[in-house]
């Protein structure tokens, strides 16, 4: 036997611990609507890499030992702007994007080995972010916001949620999401997934929007609804993170009344070409018109309404739990980065033009929903 037969099963065991390797257990997967299916853990990385969508809702069937998933909840039907009010201070904050403070950030942010949701580099990576967030608040007094980081009790990475308390109608709850891990699909234990665009890009553009949001906010502009800019843990593994924080709001009798996710924002197959994608599966078609007229009111290029398949990102998981949502994605899906789930999801392939077109869409949903009055 040589040494390295010794040497590398060794050095993978203390680096990434023993179970990882040798644990493989079941899993209920929602494919479709009402669709299940039960395959090994190791089995859902062959299902991302030919494609296939899923929801892993195996921690949350309404009997854990039966293969029953508990009923989806209705989704209400909210009123959302047919026109934009706050163009003035929406358009002055959108002309102080900074895209060498997003490009320096995200390129710390990849520059984790992986943002695999079981790794240690993927919780550092969560710890990174969450300083990150915590030096966006400067000056501003801590009864407005709260920083909570949501544990997962199956996994280290945590989710983040950055709350901004509504001061008349707090129990309404805006939330814009993104997912902080990445995946190398190959073998996501052992090889680096920088994750530039899937969805380091998302988590940029939530941060800039977040940062913009929280100046408005030191000029004394208080929401009366409450804002939550949402950085979920474990997308990957089938919104693992996303279920079980939208799982308990819903638990809980939250009232989320709009959920918008930014899951790669970043690629852009064709400058002359160069559009937004909207979502619709799984979305609900009052958001999506409102971030029509958004994107209409605030954003260069146009945007192309388009499909994704069943699971493509962590707003499934808000209709799943009775939230309307919507999902923004950086084009239509056909078009989107090829890149993602390995090694080759790099910053270099990204353009911060298009990045910006996306914290506007997120910055300005934010703004014109604060003091929207979607009733008590
Ligand atoms: C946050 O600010 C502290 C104090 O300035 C600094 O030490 C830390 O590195 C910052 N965190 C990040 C992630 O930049
Ligand atoms: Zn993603």
């Amino acid at each position: 036997m040589k040494a390295y037969q010794f040497v590398v099963p060794f050095l993978i065991i203390v680096r990434f611990g023993i179970g990882d390797l040798f644990n493989d257990p079941w899993r209920v997967l929602e494919i479709g609507q009402n669709e299940i299916i039960q395959v090994k853990e190791s089995e859902k990385l062959s299902l991302k890499r030919s494609g296939v969508g899923f929801i892993d809702v195996t921690d949350h069937l309404s009997l854990p030992w039966g293969k029953k998933i508990k009923n989806a909840a209705p989704v209400p039907y909210y009123d959302y702007p047919q026109t934009v009010s706050q163009a003035g201070t929406v358009k002055k904050l959108i002309a102080e994007i900074d895209q060498v403070a997003m490009h320096d950030d995200l390129a710390r942010f990849c520059s984790f080995f992986t943002r695999y949701y079981k790794s240690a580099s993927g919780y550092e990576s969560a710890q990174w972010l969450s300083s990150k967030l915590h030096n966006l608040t400067g000056e501003l007094s801590s009864e407005i916001f709260e920083i909570e980081h949501f544990d997962h009790k199956k996994w280290k990475q945590f989710s983040i949620i950055f709350r901004v308390h509504g001061t008349e109608t707090a129990d309404n709850v805006i939330v814009i999401g993104s997912h902080q891990d990445s995946l190398n699909m190959i073998f996501p234990s052992l090889m680096p997934a920088p994750g530039a665009d899937d969805d380091g890009s998302g988590t940029i553009t939530s941060m800039e929007a977040l940062r913009l949001y929280l100046k408005h906010l030191g000029n004394g502009h208080l929401p009366k609804n409450t804002i939550e800019f949402h950085f979920y843990s474990a997308e990957e593994g089938g919104l693992l993170g996303s279920m079980d924080v939208l799982g308990y709001y819903r638990e809980q009798g939250r009232k989320v009344v709009a959920m918008v996710q930014q899951d790669m924002t970043g690629y852009v197959a064709n400058k002359n070409d160069e559009h937004i994608g909207l979502v619709l599966d799984n979305a609900n078609e009052r958001l999506v018109n409102f971030l029509k007229v958004v994107i209409d009111a605030y954003v260069k290029i146009p945007y192309r309404e388009t499909r994704c398949g069943y699971a493509c990102s962590d707003h499934a998981s808000a209709t799943k739990n009775g939230f309307p949502s919507a999902f923004i994605l950086e084009s239509e899906n056909a078009k989107t980065n090829r890149y993602i789930h390995t090694t080759m999801d790099t910053l270099d392939r990204l353009d911060f033009d298009h990045i910006s077109e996306h914290v506007k869409i997120s910055l300005a949903t934010v703004i014109e929903l604060s003091n929207w009055n979607f009733g008590k």
